[in-house]
């Protein structure tokens, strides 16, 4: 008899009953959560931390299972697969979220928070709650936001200027500003998905990539790249979403429990990441890794053309406004 591939069905469509029924609200509930992260990761720890309060606020009726690693695919996948039902929630970095909606492209301008306090004004103030709502019509909903402090280029060769990027071939998370980032430096841009990088640098198809210090060194990629260059060309942060039909789906008193949790895998994760950013940093040179400091003045100069285009679109010029508008609060 085959019982086991029929209690396999049986197991998966009980999820995915709950999780269609858009007016009932359900009693018990699994939410299946998928990312790209590795488990060591802050965003991953807050978002596990977040998996245990609701479990725990409603007792034990609601849970959430964690998916690290990109078992199911990289982000642009898992967002798809949320919106056609099959998956709950995810998570995605900003530029992740250009593609469904552009308001977040705002976030790949290069230098555009004046420090680390400006951009969390944005990022956890009305701009930012503003900002979270612009996947609403995608079929998603953001509930968290979570820092991702600077992102940095790295490579096999030490990059002291942006001269030194010339004929290069670096891996961005690819949208059209991204790329301009690395058009514009005289290099040119890889569209390789998070996973694959580290093969891609080994092999020779890459010469470097960007990303903060924690994705740098957990996803070791300093073993292949050694000289990590602290230009710190843009602040990207992570987002965490949900289904709308799962969400709409909920009682009130669900949804209550996810948005308090949410709320405090945010100040959770902005805890961690500081002291993360300072462990990875002391790990990756005990790996070999060279951080170089540099005049960040020639990149700067070199990507002004960037804040042309941006005012030059109505849509996204609005937002760069707003973000600069909190520069001095
Ligand atoms: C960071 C970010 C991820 C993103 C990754 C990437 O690690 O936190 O959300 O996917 O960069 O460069 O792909």
């Amino acid at each position: 008899m085959k019982l086991k591939p029929l209690l396999a069905s049986l197991c998966l469509s009980v999820p995915l009953m709950m999780t269609s029924m858009s007016t009932v609200a359900v009693e018990k509930i699994t939410l299946k959560l998928a990312h790209n992260l590795d488990q060591e990761h802050v965003v991953h720890k807050a978002m596990d931390q977040m998996a245990k309060e609701i479990q725990e606020e409603s007792g034990g009726k609601m849970r959430v299972r964690i998916y690290p690693n990109g078992q199911m695919g990289g982000p642009r996948e898992t967002i798809e697969m949320m919106q056609n039902g099959a998956l709950d929630m995810t998570k995605g970095s900003a530029s992740e979220m250009e593609p469904f909606a552009s308001a977040f492209s705002v976030f790949s301008l290069p230098y555009l928070f004046k420090d680390d306090a400006h951009f969390k004004r944005v990022l956890y103030g009305p701009v930012g709650q503003e900002l979270m709502k612009q996947t609403d019509s995608k079929g998603f909903v953001a509930i968290a936001a979570y820092v991702a402090g600077t992102r940095s280029f790295y490579a096999k060769k030490p990059i002291n200027s942006p001269a030194d990027m010339k004929g290069m071939k670096i891996r961005v998370v690819s949208t059209p500003t991204t790329n301009k980032i690395i058009e514009l430096l005289g290099a040119s841009p890889a569209p390789i998905p998070f996973g694959e990088v580290y093969t891609a640098l080994q092999q020779g198809v890459i010469d470097g990539a960007e990303n903060n210090e924690p994705s740098y060194f957990q996803t070791r990629h300093v073993e292949v790249a050694k000289f990590y260059t602290e230009d710190q060309h843009t602040s990207v942060p992570d987002y965490l979403v949900i289904a709308s039909k799962v969400w709409n789906g909920m009682s009130d008193e669900q949804r209550a429990i996810i948005t308090k949790a949410a709320r405090n895998s945010e100040v959770y994760q902005q805890k961690l990441w500081d002291e993360e950013v300072t462990n990875s940093r002391n790990k990756a040179q005990e790996m070999g890794a060279t951080f170089i400091t540099v005049d960040k003045t020639p990149f700067r100069e070199a990507l002004k053309p960037l804040y042309d285009d941006f005012r030059k679109d109505a849509s996204v010029a609005e937002w760069m406004t707003k973000i600069e508008g909190e520069a001095n609060k």
